[in-house]
């Protein structure tokens, strides 16, 4: 069973996600397992501290390296050989290529959710992985995390209804993405289901969807 880990202030934010739909589902499955660490549970002193000012001077408040690094620890006592996975907007852009490699590879991963204004830099020796999910900035990693969790679990064997709904909604090389679909009435207060895909004709209707995918880049 896959192990999905997540380092992060606010754990109760992914209740909703990960109980709903094919999270669950997947969960429900056995394909997946998910484990919420509560950075506070790590912080310093009486008062749980996990953030402190910058050196140099600057603006807010940033992650800081013991915290981090005793949960970090704490994720890889339970799966030693997860891939530790920093959310940061300097990371690499998330695409559905990475998520295909990522669900294909067996490997269970620990997500670091950062909030504030970021981390010191020191968390860098732990991680084998940035990642973005675009280039505008967020109040914390917890909506990354969420989204790359959700794109990686639907592609793990299994978890997807129909054998190869993941692959034909892809096509098989993760570069073009999903094209139009209809389902029933055929006539819809006049806007009408394009004649192909009523033809029955199965390489006609492939030319199409193809045709009609969008191009990932
Ligand atoms: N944390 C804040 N903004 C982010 C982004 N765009 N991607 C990943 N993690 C983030």
């Amino acid at each position: 069973m896959r192990k999905i880990q997540v380092v992060t202030l606010f754990p109760e934010m992914f209740d909703g996600v990960l109980n709903s739909s094919m999270m669950w589902k997947a969960q429900d499955q056995k394909a997946v397992e998910f484990k919420m660490i509560n950075l506070r549970d790590f912080g310093l002193g009486p008062r749980q501290q996990v953030d402190d000012t910058p050196y140099g001077g600057g603006d807010g408040m940033l992650l800081m390296p013991q915290p981090l690094f005793a949960a970090i620890a704490a994720a890889k006592e339970y799966d030693s050989s997860a891939k530790v996975v920093l959310m940061t907007p300097r990371g690499q852009r998330w695409k559905q290529a990475l998520a295909q490699t990522w669900a294909d590879s067996g490997d269970g991963y620990i997500f670091v959710c950062g909030r504030y204004e970021g981390y010191d830099e020191r968390v860098l020796e732990l991680v084998d992985e940035q990642v973005s999910v675009g280039d505008y900035v967020l109040t914390g990693g917890e909506l990354p995390a969420m989204t790359i969790i959700d794109s990686i679990v639907r592609l793990i064997p299994g978890v997807l209804g129909g054998e190869n709904s993941a692959a034909i909604e892809s096509f098989s090389d993760g570069e073009t993405l999903e094209f139009p679909q209809y389902t029933r009435p055929e006539d819809f207060n006049g806007m009408k289901v394009p004649e192909v895909l009523l033809s029955g004709n199965h390489a006609a209707i492939a030319k199409w969807r193809a045709e009609h995918s969008l191009k990932s880049e």
